[in-house]
């Protein structure tokens, strides 16, 4: 069969197919402990569910406007008033399924065959499936050795006359690294100096450690908020992995453009979820808070016993959810007589001996690493931990 060229340009989401083996193993049962998903582990909060569960006792479960009801665009308003200090109104909304939907349709309306987006490395995984479904070319920066972050020195080098985007992702999946309020000012004034859109993508904001505030690039200025495309969402924040609500933050003319494509692919997103949505950006976020506590023991304990295993360094997360350790030093040695010698090689050894389900780096743009969630249980990274130790004293 002949598919399309264009689908030929992207691999499937290197964390979903994980998550999927996982199941499947589960399903034969063998218990494997999962930290390869990328969501919270959490329910979602019940005051939330609630909205949901009334929209759908008063019939609210039709069509709705393409790009979101008027109730959770004033929500989003309000909310990138409030924690970003971002004064969109609601025609700088446009609201899909989920945030990395929110993205597929800006790389479509905004990029072009010949484009280039500069992509600081490690990034999360579906930038570089968007930028090149959309016939643009991914210009990838390896910031490992720069604390995770890219230098602004780094960012003009990278700059030629194809360059239209760069895409920040602070704080970051995989690693949890963070840009301070100075570095994205000086980022965004050399975006905005060579006329580039920023992506800002700011799903992790509020899930952060140590008391570690980020800042959105959109509020710096009047320039920067025309260049700059604030993503975000429900998913991390609320635990609404399942539910698919996220949203831009946008130039009207984006927003509109973006809106267009919405109305002749997937059309609004789900009314049910958008009321619950509603629900999750004006009720109480004491949720959230709780979250973010059991987030940081989570991180405290994991990264410890991580740091502590020998031939494995780790970067510790401001944010989000995830560790991001450097395995490079065990590539070379062997398991049973089998070498180890990519992010592959060590996630298939911990899926097979360590029954602990990892995502390979090489997904994320290095290969050097291995990407841990940390969003499940202590008694699950308790497991988890001793059994990669043991794993990795048995290499030879
Ligand atoms: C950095 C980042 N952006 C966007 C998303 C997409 O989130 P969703 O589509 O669930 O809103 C994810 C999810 O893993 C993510 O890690």
């Amino acid at each position: 069969m002949k598919l399309s060229e264009r689908i030929g340009l992207i691999k499937p989401s290197a964390t979903l197919a994980v998550s999927t083996k996982c199941k499947q193993l589960n399903a034969q049962g063998i218990r494997i402990i999962n930290l390869s998903a990328g969501e919270p582990d959490f329910d979602t909060p019940d005051n939330i569910k609630q909205a949901a569960i009334r929209a759908i006792n008063d019939g609210f479960t039709k069509y709705t406007a393409v790009g979101g009801i008027d109730e959770l665009k004033s929500a989003i308003v309000d909310k990138f008033g409030k924690d970003n200090n971002i004064s969109y109104g609601k025609d700088n909304i446009c609201v899909s399924d989920g945030a990395k939907h929110t993205l597929f349709n800006l790389f479509q309306v905004l990029l072009e065959k010949g484009d280039e987006v500069i992509l600081p490395a490690p990034y999360w995984v579906s930038y570089e499936a968007g930028v090149r479904y959309a016939g643009s070319t991914p210009i990838i920066i390896s910031t490992a050795p720069t604390d995770y972050k890219i230098l602004p020195e780094t960012l003009k080098e990278s700059i030629t006359a194809k360059t239209k985007m760069i895409v920040l992702n602070s704080p970051s999946n995989p690693v949890g690294s963070a840009y301070d309020s100075n570095e994205i000012e000086e980022l965004t004034e050399i975006a905005l100096a060579h006329n580039l859109y920023i992506v800002s993508d700011e799903i992790y904001e509020k899930i952060t450690y140590d008391g570690f505030k980020p800042v959105s690039p959109a509020a710096l200025s009047p320039e920067a908020k025309k260049k700059v495309l604030t993503v975000n969402g429900v998913s991390k924040t609320y635990s609404m992995t399942g539910w698919r609500i996220g949203w831009i933050g946008a130039d009207e003319q984006i927003v509109k453009a973006m809106t267009k494509l919405q109305s002749q692919s997937t059309s609004n997103p789900c009314s049910i979820a958008q009321a619950a949505a509603v629900e999750a950006l004006n009720g109480s976020q004491k949720s959230v808070e709780t979250m973010v506590d059991a987030f940081k023991n989570r991180r405290d304990y994991f990264y410890n016993a991580i740091i502590n295993i020998e031939g494995i360094s780790c970067f510790k997360p401001k944010g989000a959810f995830y560790l991001f350790p450097d395995i490079s030093d065990l590539y070379g040695k062997r398991f049973n007589g089998k070498e180890i010698i990519s992010s592959i090689d060590f996630s298939n050894l911990l899926i097979d001996e360590a029954k602990v389900a990892s995502v390979p780096g090489i997904g994320f743009g290095d290969d050097n690493f291995i990407r841990f969630s940390f969003a499940a249980s202590m008694e699950d990274l308790k497991e988890a931990a001793d059994s990669i130790t043991n794993i990795v004293s048995q290499l030879e």
